[in-house]
């Protein structure tokens, strides 16, 4: 009788107190939510905090067979890397009907870079600085991951990285923590929308908390150790921005951090998350990530690394079964409190509650739906759109355009690969559902044949090389491209290469020989048109790098926020100055590189005061001309150098950006404003704040732009 009435009640009172949309940073208190913890067993608590995979793909180095029986028993409250309205309704049917309470199962999934209609992947939907764009590829991603079973993305990825080594730069959206926190948030507010209980929204997750982005060595889950100041200048913001966006879970990272592993750092889920930030949501652990501190030399065995790990404030455990197995033993021996368990199941429940499970666990189980909202025709045009969107032109000395049918050759391992179009973390993207290679696409527009003048030369990375568990110690790429591409300049061919790849590259050979060299990255399922548009003009490239491209790795770390030193380089003969023997300081392509087929013409700087304090601001403007001869869109980016503080500043922070586009001759006038805010930082004290002095600012077309104004301000 117990077990019948319970749903019974548990729906009535979901109509009710459900009702209420979860805001977009705070969770409402759900009664329903109150009354479930009343009736749980420690057993059912413990359940909801468990994260098992299903054996539907493989993104971790174990699986967990019967996760069903888990489910059943009450053992398992959530399950990843399970998708398609029939099996989830399955699964969820078992959980809600076989299981004493019927409390629901949240389903979530790698939704890194769109769900079936794939987008370019991070690295490349960041060159298109294109906000917007990002978070409706965020929003057309939840609309189809919501169509098959799917509540909850592992994404966005806010990982900061300089470190071109590391295959998981390729997830993120580059170097800079200001671009990267408007990008955390559009794709927080893509996915989660304004009502997370929406069948078309779904459940962000800020990951990998924090600072994953710079192991040392640039190999993977390799240790991280850096100042608290850098962390939070640096690093920290885009997960905060993502935070601040409503995001309601956070995924804790594989590395350690100033000793101590992030699955178990109170200082970073405690102190700086729920502290600072006032983070409502719940905690996840990465794959196996509690498990791991064992090998970190952190925790004695799993029951110790999973006492280490819920006292620091992490929620739910993904695969490493420590709290499933122990957390009971922890509880009743008093090495955990009860309290700490009840506030991890209550911060889960209170998701599944603002998700509406409670209200309609099968809501997202709709066959129909899913059919309909996948791989739309306006899906896919989107996608070609922002595809070409995030290309960067890095080179070009006139060979592109290309004229539509005037013969070219089309050569290169990845030419005429469909595979590697979708890249790493492709989520339910299939090759079946790619339309065209680049060879494919470029056949459609003019002839091709390899006794051709202009020859495109598609080379790179394969696919394989980049994302999770996929460093290299070399950026080149391999040798025998290199070697094809000296061949085809040998014999007297213009050579336009496109790039495909998902990290910084040592181009220092290939910019001499190429005519042209236009970066692709991994453009997703549209990318073999999108790139054929853009050669053939149909779309003026307008990408810029979101990431520094070295000489040679030797440079590395190398990124426009550096410092001036005590000895910079100024005096190209000098010795006693910071530089090398054999290359410049200067990368091969700075931050913010990106060229057009028109150019770009920009006025002197002007202020409308030289010099502001407290509260006030300053406006500065400048105007930009299409000086070309066809439409071509600009990003125009502000950079600020604070020339003395109680410590050391970049010589450029990127301050703000705004993309124009602009008509032949069209001329616009682009104004930004600094404020206090724009010019504070962690401050010698550690304190956040502004300081009087003077400042440069630059605004330009690039980070290594030169037209610049001077300012001074007083706090
Ligand atoms: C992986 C990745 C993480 C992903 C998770 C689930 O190990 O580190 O980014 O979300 O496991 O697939």
């Amino acid at each position: 009788m117990m077990r019948k009435l319970l749903p019974a009640l548990f729906v009535a009172l979901a109509v009710v107190s459900c009702g209420r949309k979860a805001s977009q940073s705070k969770l409402p208190n759900y009664p329903k939510v109150d009354s479930l913890m009343k009736v749980m067993t420690l057993e059912e608590k413990i359940g909801q905090t468990v994260l098992f995979t299903s054996d539907w793909s493989v993104t971790g180095p174990s699986m967990r067979p019967g996760y069903l029986d888990d489910i059943r028993a009450g053992r398992c409250g959530n399950l990843l890397n399970a998708h398609t309205a029939d099996f989830t309704r399955e699964v969820q049917r078992i959980a809600v009907e076989e299981t004493r309470l019927g409390i629901p199962i949240l389903f979530g999934f790698d939704v890194i870079h769109g769900f079936r209609t794939i987008f370019p992947i991070n690295l490349g939907m960041s060159a298109s600085w294109d906000i917007d764009a990002i978070r409706r590829s965020a929003q057309i991603a939840a609309e189809e991951a919501a169509a098959a079973g799917l509540q909850w993305t592992y994404s966005p990825m806010c990982d900061i990285s300089v470190e071109p080594r590391w295959g998981r730069i390729s997830e993120g959206s580059g170097e800079d923590p200001y671009l990267g926190s408007l990008i955390a948030a559009a794709m927080v507010e893509g996915y989660q929308g304004d009502d997370l209980s929406k069948d078309n929204t779904i459940l962000a997750c800020v990951k990998h908390f924090a600072a994953y982005g710079a192991p040392q060595a640039g190999r993977d889950y390799n240790t991280v150790d850096m100042s608290e100041r850098w962390l939070r200048e640096f690093y920290l913001p885009p997960y905060k921005a993502a935070v601040d966006a409503g995001a309601l879970s956070v995924m804790a990272s594989f590395n350690e951090l100033d000793g101590v592993p992030a699955h178990a750092s109170a200082h970073l889920m405690q102190d700086i998350l729920r502290g600072e930030w006032g983070f409502e949501g719940f905690v996840v652990s990465d794959y196996t990530g509690i498990m791991e501190m064992i090998h970190h030399g952190y925790a004695k065995d799993l029951a110790d690394a999973g006492r280490l790990s819920i006292n620091a404030g992490l929620d739910m455990d993904m695969m490493a079964a420590s709290y499933m197995n122990h957390m009971k033993e922890l509880v009743e021996s008093g090495r955990v409190s009860m309290k700490t368990v009840d506030d991890a199941c209550r911060r889960i429940l209170n998701v599944k509650a603002a998700l509406g499970l409670f209200d309609d666990p099968y809501k997202y189980c709709d066959t129909e739906r899913e059919k309909e909202r996948t791989l739309t025709d306006e899906n896919k045009a989107f996608a070609r759109r922002f595809s070409a969107e995030s290309m960067v032109l890095l080179k070009n000395n006139g060979i592109l355009p290309l004229k539509k049918g005037e013969k070219v050759a089309v050569m290169g391992p990845l030419a005429n690969s469909k595979d590697d179009l979708l890249g790493s973390w492709r989520g339910a993207g299939e090759v079946k559902s790619v339309p065209a290679s680049v060879l494919d696409a470029v056949k459609e527009v003019t002839p091709v044949g390899d006794g051709a003048s202009k020859v495109i030369l598609v080379i790179g990375e394969p696919w394989s090389w980049t994302g999770e568990a996929a460093s290299r110690s070399s950026i080149k790429v391999p040798e025998e491209q290199i070697a094809l591409l000296r061949q085809l300049k040998k014999q007297g061919k213009k050579v336009a290469v496109v790039l495909m790849n998902g990290r910084p590259l040592d181009l220092s050979e290939e910019s001499e020989l190429a005519d042209a060299i236009l970066e692709a990255w991994y453009p997703g399922t549209m990318g073999g048109y999108a790139v054929a548009d853009v050669l053939f003009g149909d779309v003026n490239p307008s990408g810029k790098l979101t990431v520094t491209f070295p000489r040679n790795l030797g440079q590395v770390p190398i990124y426009h926020y550096a410092k001036n030193t005590g000895r910079p380089y100024v005096h190209p003969e000098a010795k006693y100055e910071s530089r090398y023997l054999d290359v410049p300081n200067e990368p091969l392509y700075a931050f913010g590189h990106g060229l057009s087929y028109t150019t770009f013409g920009y006025s002197d700087i002007t202020l409308d005061k030289t010099s502001f304090k407290g509260a006030d601001v300053l406006k500065a403007r400048v105007t930009v001309t299409n000086t070309g001869d066809r439409e071509g869109t600009e990003t125009v980016q502000m950079y600020i150098r604070d020339l003395v503080g109680s410590v050391t500043r970049p010589v450029r922070q990127l301050k703000g950006f705004e993309r124009i586009t602009l008509a032949p001759g069209e001329s616009r006038e682009v104004e930004f404003t600094i404020d206090r805010e724009t010019l504070s930082f962690y401050r010698q004290d550690m304190t956040w704040g502004a300081e009087s002095g003077d400042f440069d600012i630059f605004i330009g077309t690039a980070s290594n732009c030169t037209k610049n104004a001077s300012f001074t301000y007083e706090i």
